[in-house]
């Protein structure tokens, strides 16, 4: 089987930034996975180099375009390797080998017909590099993703006649229902082609820094029909070797802001030229700084991801951005945010259970990996071992299905279990009388054992996430380098687990993995990365001591009707009788829920049991005491709030995974509803 994913190639006009790392380190994990589950598989990344955009960025720079694009590219390829991104390809539409393919598509478009010459009068933001008709700027003329006024332009021009292809596009969303991914990206992109498809412009004469339009030379070929088509060129054309290996088994990985060009105008070229279309398109939402867009042209928003991950580790970011969002909702970054995970899941759970049990196996096992009892009776040595079985198929599941934040839920639950697992065999005890005893002898070995299998597990089941730390992870339980690059590069098995280390072998305790953040180290951190909105010692009670960055988000906030004001809460308060820290409230993880059922719990009043749809994560059922004030059939249907990341707890024998929130107090007054039209799963603040 083939897979063929690709991320957007990046605008050259100014350096990388946290978003552009999330999706090529997205990219770089699923092209992980599917390659060590033995798929012919092939990762794509690059950079977009044409077009108005860059040629304002070196004319800014006083450069030649293609010098100043050198010096971005090498910036994105140094963040991609420092970011250990994998990718068996980087395409640069500078390159001959992309000239020639989109000169030669174009060509095949022009043969059926399908380009026309003309005139073309109207908005274009160059930002975007699209064109935009009156209706979808604002009242000053400014284009929704850029808050920038959009040029008049007025110019002669080729058009594609895209009109032509609306309903076979139709056609194939209809026939291919996973085309575009999440849903709701999918039925946007729908009633926008319902809406009817006009012609495009797909040629500019007022500036030069494109390819040629062949046989006309006053032309340059628009900007977005010379990117798309590297998906293409970088497979060196139509029938090439790779082609004919991985096309059309590509997989786009795109933000939101550039879905219409990947699923309306890039099948329509494709369809024009009589060549198949990609297999899926998964649309991302955008990591935001107190709810503004992270992005170049808004300074205050900047995040390095090279500063990012000198500070926290490559993958402990990684880790991070793949674990904190679901893939395909917008997510808001704060640092506070990051380090709490890290240390709660990365140097907590995963840390400790390493830490855990490389001690134990040094005390009682003499620094050995020991034997597995083949049948140990008490429950708990069965059960461990079918968590982590199941643990390998969610894993799986929702690697495979595009969730990788679902996914390392997954690998946590062997990691938590594997802590309980030590927990209740104590190891300790069982040492005390093993010199005696063969039963605890062995009852000891095989929890050590397990243990350092459940370690081994889910450093195979974490690597295409972090793959630095599950080679080391692995290094540390007595795995050579050479059975380590064995193990990682090929996915696990439910049915091996508990059998891929080797008796006898010497663990090798090294660094400590994930090394905790104390609170002075954290606040350093914090001081370091964003020092406006770190409290100093002086800092009084009242106005906002935060420098312009924090002031700049924060206006940008307001204007969108975003903005909590987050920023201005001192870590005095947190010494103020009932207050809590920003901090604190952070943890809490919102989300956007939809009630898809409802019933009420058998034997009690107040309590219904509901399944709600979190979107891309998943689908969870909680146990809501609201049943005094709503009958189950009127809650099914609407959006609510549920804190997603509420321990689990069984209330009168049912779970619940979470709790919804209500109005009320001792009775419940109603339900707190949000619009319709959020998707689910959105996170709240
Ligand atoms: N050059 C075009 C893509 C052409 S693909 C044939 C482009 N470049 S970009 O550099 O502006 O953006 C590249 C990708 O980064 C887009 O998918 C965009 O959504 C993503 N991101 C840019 N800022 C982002 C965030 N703040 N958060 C997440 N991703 C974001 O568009």
């Amino acid at each position: 089987m083939s897979f063929y994913i690709t991320t957007p190639i990046y605008y050259v006009n100014a350096e990388p930034h946290l978003g552009h790392a999330y999706a090529t380190i997205a990219a770089d994990a699923l092209a992980r996975f599917h390659r060590a589950r033995g798929e012919d598989t092939y990762f794509l990344t690059g950079t977009d180099e044409h077009g108005q955009k860059i040629e304002q960025a070196a004319q800014k720079q006083n450069r030649p375009p293609l010098e100043w694009a050198d010096a971005v590219v090498a910036k994105y390829r140094a963040t991609f390797e420092h970011l250990n991104i994998a990718n068996d390809d980087f395409i640069r539409t500078t390159e001959d080998r992309h000239k020639q393919f989109v000169g030669g598509l174009w060509e095949r478009i022009v043969e059926r017909g399908d380009i026309y010459e003309g005139a073309y009068e109207g908005h274009y933001c160059v930002g975007c590099e699209a064109f935009y008709t009156e209706a979808q700027l604002d009242d000053d003329k400014r284009c929704p993703t850029h808050q920038t006024k959009a040029e008049w332009v007025s110019e002669p021009s080729y058009f594609f006649r895209m009109s032509k292809y609306q309903d076979a596009l139709l056609k194939h969303f209809e026939d291919n229902p996973g085309f575009v991914r999440p849903e709701n990206y999918r039925n946007e992109i729908v009633s926008f082609i319902k809406s009817g498809l006009r012609d495009l412009s797909v040629s500019r004469t007022t500036f030069q820094w494109g390819i040629p339009v062949p046989g006309n030379e006053t032309h340059v070929i628009y900007v977005w029909m010379d990117a798309l088509s590297n998906y293409m060129s970088a497979l060196g054309g139509v029938d090439a070797e790779l082609y004919n290996r991985f096309w059309p088994a590509a997989h786009h990985l795109i933000g939101k802001d550039i879905l219409r060009f990947h699923a309306v105008y890039w099948p329509c070229f494709l369809l024009a030229a009589g060549l198949p279309l990609p297999q899926s398109i998964f649309v991302t939402g955008w990591w935001t700084v107190r709810g503004s867009k992270i992005s170049k042209s808004m300074p205050a928003t900047r995040v390095d991801p090279n500063e990012l991950s000198d500070d926290i580790g490559v993958d402990a970011l990684r880790y991070f951005l793949l674990r904190e969002v679901p893939l395909g909702l917008d997510g808001d970054f704060n640092y506070e945010g990051l380090v709490g995970r890290y240390n709660a899941d990365l140097a907590n759970d995963l840390g400790n259970l390493l830490n855990r049990t490389l001690t134990m196996t040094g005390k009682f096992c003499a620094g050995q990996v020991p034997e597995r009892a083949a049948d140990i009776p008490a429950p708990k040595h069965t059960e461990i071992d079918a968590v982590a079985r199941q643990a390998i198929a969610d894993t799986t599941r929702h690697l495979a299905d595009w969730a990788p934040s679902r996914a390392l839920e997954a690998v946590w639950t062997l990691v938590r279990a594997g802590n309980r697992y030590v927990d209740g065999c104590q190891p300790w005890k069982l040492a005390k009388t093993a010199g005696d005893n063969p039963e605890h002898r062995a009852e000891l070995d095989h929890c050590m054992r397990t243990a350092l299998e459940a370690l081994a597990c889910a450093a195979r089941l974490v690597a295409p996430v972090m793959p630095g730390k599950a080679a080391e992870l692995l290094r540390q339980l007595g795995v050579s380098d050479e059975r380590g690059a064995e193990l990682v590069g090929a996915w696990p098995e439910p049915d091996r687990f508990g059998q891929e280390l080797a008796a006898g072998t010497a663990i090798a305790r090294g660094d400590v993995l994930f090394p905790r953040f104390d609170k002075d180290q954290q606040l350093a951190l914090l001081r370091k990365w964003a020092p406006d909105s770190v409290p100093t010692e002086s800092a009084g009670q009242s106005g906002d001591k935060r420098g312009d960055k924090g002031k700049k988000a924060d206006k940008q906030s307001k204007k969108q009707g975003k903005g909590q004001g987050q920023g201005k809460t001192k870590a005095k308060d947190s010494e103020k009788p009932g207050l809590v820290p920003f901090a604190d409230v952070a943890r809490l993880d919102l989300r956007v829920a939809e009630i898809r059922s409802a019933e009420p719990v058998p034997k009690t009043s107040k309590l219904l049991r509901l399944s709600v749809d979190l979107g891309p994560m998943g689908t969870r059922q909680v146990v809501a005491g609201i049943a005094g004030r709503y009958k189950a059939e009127e809650v099914v249907g609407k959006k609510v709030i549920l804190v997603a990341n509420l321990e689990p707890a069984t209330i009168r024998g049912v779970e619940s995974q979470g709790m919804i929130l209500a109005a009320g107090d001792r009775d419940i007054l109603g339900l707190s509803t949000i619009d319709e039209s959020v998707p689910n799963g959105t996170k709240v603040r």
